[in-house]
């Protein structure tokens, strides 16, 4: 029997493309770098994945700075999948990655669809990976990222191959700079992909109008944080209609309140990004506010929450 004033848990448990989730909230790639950075203030093993900031088959350096800029309502970034290399992340950070519980899903991109291939089969052969998340969607590199995220034949490709070079379940994470992004969305369903994430950054550029030049050293960058949450959040709600694989939904989540129109806009889990720059504890704050909306709403299950939007 409950004692008297304590309130009965509920349940945050999600399950993704196979993996079995104790809450749907985890970081989004590429600002939670490999994790270290957060360890000392939060409990990683309270979320619900960790994901790793993409790496790609050789170490490679970024764009040049400045790479980033704070807007009113967003941030502008050109970091252009700075990361060590798969080498490195084998050596130095899966080791560390691996001492925590919730999945770990690596993210990665290739310039060509050879390197996918290559990275899904080395990163299949460690132990310790959960899932892979394939970036086709990063619009700050010349060469893959966003190219294969644009055109759905190519999305495709690039799924099945990874499909192919893996016995884990893969994410593939889309980009909102199409003109549909359902038809991609279906593509990669088709091709294998047993989830699908978004949104990634929106394109956009800053003016220094002092120097008369762009903010970035790149010209353009990713816009992320709560300017496009209305855009991910009408992505995230046409594509969980579209595909019958569960969608995990990013962009511009700062709060639980965010956190809760995804899901009931029909993502199964959310990803937090820019928020966690501004606060390392952001995630964990939206699980325990998740929480708190559930019991007080009488509901004893997330899974209640997903799609559950009425019009
Ligand atoms: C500084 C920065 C670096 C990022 N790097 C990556 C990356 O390596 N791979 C990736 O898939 N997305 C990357 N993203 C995109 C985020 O994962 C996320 O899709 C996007 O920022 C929207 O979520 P947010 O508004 O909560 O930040 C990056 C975003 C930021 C702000």
């Amino acid at each position: 029997m409950e004692q008297a004033g304590k309130r009965p848990r509920v349940n945050l448990a999600v399950e993704i493309t196979g993996l079995t989730l104790q809450n749907p909230v985890m970081p989004a790639s590429g600002t939670f770098g490999f994790g270290e950075e957060y360890a000392p203030f939060i409990d990683l093993n309270r979320l619900g994945a960790l994901v790793v900031k993409t790496i790609t088959l050789h170490p490679t350096p970024g764009n040049p700075p400045p790479r980033l800029m704070e807007g009113h309502c967003g941030l502008l970034n050109s970091v252009g999948l700075q990361n060590p290399g798969l080498e490195i992340f084998l050596r130095e950070k899966l080791p560390y990655l691996r001492r925590y519980t919730p999945p770990l899903i690596v993210s990665i991109a290739g310039r060509t669809t050879e390197e996918y291939a290559e990275l899904a089969a080395r990163l299949s052969e460690a132990e310790g990976i959960a899932a892979l998340e394939v970036n086709i969607s990063c619009p700050n590199v010349k060469e893959g990222g966003i190219v294969f995220g644009t055109v759905p034949a190519m999305a495709a490709r690039v799924t099945a191959i990874v499909k192919e070079h893996t016995h884990l379940p893969v994410i593939v994470k889309l980009t909102p700079n199409v003109t549909d992004i359902t038809t991609i969305a279906r593509a990669v369903e088709d091709a294998g992909a047993g989830a699908i994430a978004l949104i990634n950054t929106l394109q956009g550029m800053a003016i220094d109008i002092e120097r008369r030049r762009p903010a970035l050293a790149n010209i353009v960058g990713g816009l992320s944080g709560p300017a496009i949450k209305p855009v991910a959040l009408y992505a995230v709600w046409r594509v969980a209609r579209a595909v019958k694989v569960p969608v995990i939904g990013m962009g511009g989540i700062m709060t639980a309140r965010d956190a809760i129109e995804f899901l009931l806009a029909g993502a199964t889990a959310v990803a937090v990004g820019t928020a966690t720059l501004v606060d390392p504890g952001a995630i964990t704050k939206i699980i325990a506010g998740l929480e708190n909306y559930l019991t007080e709403q009488g509901l004893a299950d997330v899974r209640e929450l997903i799609g559950a939007l009425q019009i």
